[in-house]
């Protein structure tokens, strides 16, 4: 992954008690070279005020969704996507319900729901606040997101009570943002495989049967977990996109040939199937097969094609740890998607409605439902390297967390 000659945050400050500690937090970001532009909420300038982030960050201090400066200098979605990592800090409750909601009433919430740079958050609450169901479901719906937390801590708090809920110290914050910054990239080590594009398959020397994928969705998610330190190979049927750098393309035409290109690619920990195989081919012609009258139409005889995501799936010493195969329905997508899913034998299954109407087959964007074994969850529509991230994140907390043997026996 390359490192950017400054490493920068974002710092949202919120309305806690504990805001004071995001100045000490500031102080100890710039002996570490790190550049901090801090964005304040309302609530947050009643704990500390804005100038006192501006004397220890340097830099101007954004707090205003609607201000015309900051539109016309750095707008919000510019913002959002300025630094290497945004740390929210203190976290409060409220931030916390606002971000898993995905509301965008202010600066704070609308940056970091615009973006799609790592969030990481510091909470800090009253332990009757951060134990409410309602507060651990948000922390819950966030951790899924891929948002890391750090603390809280347990220990007596501002409002006299002891329990979990006391923001971690501003130096384990520190910690954690520069080891964030620093660090391995999480899928370091890891090896995937990824198929794309659509297959040709020969009718004769000149004519083959093909479909409308445009490949973007799978070398974006190439893209992205080679970003996340990944050995990656693609293997991809016939496009018009470059090799992505950083990744071992394997250019293939038909389903078959991109069979022998994912075994060979074995054994890795990661197999996405993003390709629209064919799922049928014709024994080629040898010659170019002729027209002569205007009633002889030839008749093709369509052989199945191999199964390349069930057969990864299978159970068996090879089989990667992760299988995710992709599901492109016109109707009842999360039914017909969650059936394939057991059909196919993968882990997850990418959902979702290549409808004409939608625009999402060849186009740039794409609005997806996740689906595992414990369910089905909505993704809003968004760009298709930005599903990509997001999927890749949601990888590498897969692989980072232990699993049950019996799943993948
Ligand atoms: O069966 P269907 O084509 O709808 O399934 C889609 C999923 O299966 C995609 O992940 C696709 O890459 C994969 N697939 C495959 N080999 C085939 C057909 C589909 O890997 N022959």
């Amino acid at each position: 992954m390359t490192r950017r000659a400054e490493r920068s945050i974002l710092l949202v400050v919120c309305g806690g008690i504990a805001a004071y500690k995001a100045l000490e937090l500031i102080r100890g970001l710039r002996e570490h070279g790190i550049r901090v532009r801090p964005v304040i909420t309302e609530a947050g300038s009643r704990f500390v005020t804005p100038l006192s982030l501006q004397a220890l960050s340097g830099e101007r201090v954004f707090s205003d969704l609607f201000s015309l400066t900051d539109e016309s200098e750095m707008g919000h979605i510019a913002l959002s996507r300025s630094s290497d990592l945004i740390v929210v800090c203190p976290a409060t409750a409220d931030i916390l319900a606002r971000m898993a909601a995905g509301l965008a009433d202010d600066l704070a919430t609308t940056v970091l729901l615009a973006t799609d740079t790592p969030v990481l958050v510091a909470p800090a609450m009253n332990v009757r606040m951060w134990e409410h169901p309602a507060t651990q479901a948000n922390i819950a719906t966030l951790k899924a997101r891929g948002v890391e937390f750090i603390g809280p801590e347990v220990g007596r708090m501002a409002c006299n009570e002891t329990g979990p809920g006391r923001m971690a110290e501003p130096e384990t914050i520190l910690a954690a943002i520069v080891n964030r910054l620093d660090g391995e990239p999480p899928l370091t080590g890891r090896t995937a495989l990824v198929t794309a594009g659509p297959t040709h398959e020969p009718v004769d020397p000149v004519r083959y049967l093909a479909n409308r994928s445009s490949g973007v969705q799978g070398y974006a998610i190439a893209s992205a977990l080679a970003a996340a330190g990944a050995e990656v190979t693609l293997v991809s049927g016939p496009t018009t996109l470059p090799d992505p750098p950083g990744v071992r393309t394997v250019r293939v035409e038909t389903a078959r040939e991109m069979q022998a290109a994912c075994t060979a690619a074995l054994p890795c920990d990661i197999a996405v199937c993003a390709a629209a195989v064919a799922d049928w081919h014709v024994i080629p012609a040898p010659q170019k097969i002729k027209k002569t009258t205007p009633d002889a139409v030839p008749t093709l005889k369509l052989v199945p094609n191999p199964d390349i995501l069930a057969t990864l799936s299978q159970p068996s010493p090879m089989r990667p740890r992760l299988v995710v195969g992709f599901a492109a329905e016109t109707e009842h997508v999360a039914e017909h998607a969650g059936a394939k899913r057991l059909r196919k034998g993968c882990d997850w299954i990418v959902a979702n409605d290549v409808s004409p109407a939608t625009g999402i087959m060849g186009g740039t964007e794409n609005e997806i439902m996740l689906i595992d074994a414990t369910g089905c969850e909505h993704w809003p529509r968004m760009d298709k390297t930005q599903v990509a991230r997001r999927l890749v994140a949601r990888i590498a907390i897969f692989l980072h967390t232990p699993q049950p043997d019996s799943e993948i026996a």
